[in-house]
């Protein structure tokens, strides 16, 4: 098969408002890297993940819809990345279902968070699942399946996710040794964690981890005069302006050096050993916070102001993905665990289809007023996905010219096909070229 680029997967749960931890330690390094030319990036909103915890379907919305608009106004481009919400991919849902047959319950009963909630409950001398939903303890499956469904090759998260890959790992090989056949079939690929070892935690107003659960955290998208009021209230020692201050040891600094240059913090430094009152600290820690995030304020204001529009990217993202992805992956998996079709079960006499399935090629016009073609197999999955074009008629003539070259002369690298110069298209999830040059072959024999 044809070389792939790296897959990048992660999922952001949509239950609170994004702050500027998140965005230093999770938003900005997503999206330098999703520009990276060798990387196909996923980043999607786990929002089923999020009513583990959140029971308030208003805040569910309104955190799904900020998370959302935060992603985009700090740069994600969904032309280039895909970008989605799990809950509009019920293929999610049902692969979890098949690994939650295959994972271990013993594995289940020692992932951190679960065993966390049980120990709560006994130093409190409850029943220890006392108040525990199934889906705090099924968490890790439906989280495998987000990874497992698109292949993805490395998962970027926190460290306190890392159990959860592990078991992505251990759940993917089961299912690929159980039901992978004497070949050894192999489904699904194991995903690599990525820690970013580079990017500092961020403290928050009272010196611990930003973290929502510690409700210290400074909203990424305040405005400016709640920005500054939040810089203002953040913990610091009692010394006076002239004393010398500890820059290591303060938490205007760390945030500081989250937000400046290498030149900008040794100077910040200098002004530290020099005595700087916290006032003035503060001053141009806000400064500096507020001149990188004033201009992506002002695009998550227009966008949060215009939801449709978000709803209708996600979908697109969606659709595409299962199309693409998610759909023909899952025809797979189900006749690899024996959810199959019984005319096609062994010792039955089979009805002689009416007229044999053939590939066949489908036209038509997307969202975006672009002509569009794709190449689907007899039984209808996905081989080929053309580009758009700005009128049927083009898109009409490759399409000729592909069932008339009947396969010859095309060529794919990273997944994209060529036909001499043009780019043609790109190959489904798992399909080969060979896979495509043969399904052409049979419009040069006439019979489509
Ligand atoms: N559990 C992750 C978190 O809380 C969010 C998440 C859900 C995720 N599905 C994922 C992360 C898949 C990476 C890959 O941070």
């Amino acid at each position: 098969m044809t070389p792939r680029k790296t897959r990048i997967l992660t999922g952001i749960t949509t239950s609170g408002t994004p702050h500027l931890g998140n965005y230093t330690g999770a938003i900005r390094p997503a999206v330098a890297a999703s520009r990276a030319p060798d990387a196909e990036s996923f980043y999607f909103l786990a929002d089923l993940h999020a009513l583990v915890k959140v029971q308030d379907p208003a805040r569910v919305q309104r955190s799904t819809l900020e998370i959302a608009a935060t992603w985009l106004a700090c740069g994600l481009d969904p032309g280039e990345v895909w970008f989605y919400r799990q809950s509009d991919i019920p293929e999610i849902t049902e692969l979890t279902w098949m690994l939650t047959c295959v994972a271990g319950k013993g594995i289940l009963n020692r992932a951190h968070a679960y065993k966390a909630a049980v120990d709560r409950n006994r130093a409190d001398g409850e029943d220890d699942d006392a108040g525990i939903n199934a889906g705090l303890f099924m968490y890790p499956v439906l989280m495998s399946a987000d990874i497992l469904l698109f292949n993805a090759d490395k998962v970027p998260v926190g460290r306190d996710q890392i159990q959860h890959i592990e078991m992505a790992r251990d759940f993917g090989q089961r299912f690929n040794h159980l039901y992978g056949g004497p070949a050894g079939k192999q489904y699904f690929r194991l995903p690599e964690v990525v820690i970013e070892e580079n990017v500092a935690t961020l403290p928050g107003l009272d010196g611990r981890k930003m973290s929502k659960s510690y409700d210290n955290t400074i909203p990424l998208f305040a405005p400016r005069a709640t920005l500054r009021k939040l810089i203002a209230s953040i913990v610091t020692d009692s010394r006076a302006p002239g004393e010398p201050k500890d820059a290591d040891a303060s938490n205007v600094f760390q945030l500081y050096r989250a937000f400046a240059g290498v030149d900008e913090t040794a100077a910040m430094r200098r002004e530290f050993e020099q005595g700087i009152g916290w006032g003035d600290a503060k001053q141009q820690l806000f400064e500096r916070i507020d001149s990188e995030v004033a201009p992506l304020r002002e695009r998550y204001e227009t966008l949060m102001a215009e939801p449709h529009k978000i709803e209708r990217l996600l979908r697109d993202g969606a659709q595409r993905l299962r199309e693409r992805h998610a759909t023909p992956l899952l025809r797979e998996l189900r006749a690899a665990v024996g959810l199959r079709d019984l005319s096609q079960a062994a010792g039955g006499k089979r009805k002689a289809a009416a007229k044999a399935a053939t590939p066949q090629f489908k036209q038509y016009r997307e969202g975006d007023g672009r002509f569009h073609f794709k190449l689907v197999d007899a039984d209808g999955a996905l081989l080929l996905q053309g580009p758009g074009f700005e009128s049927a008629r083009e898109a009409g003539q490759l399409v000729a010219r592909l069932r008339q070259g009947a396969g010859a002369g095309l060529r794919a690298e990273s997944g994209a096909v060529w036909l001499d110069d043009e780019a043609v298209g790109e190959l489904a999830d798992g399909v080969a070229l060979e896979d495509v040059t043969a399904a052409l072959s049979g419009f040069a024999d006439g019979d489509a």
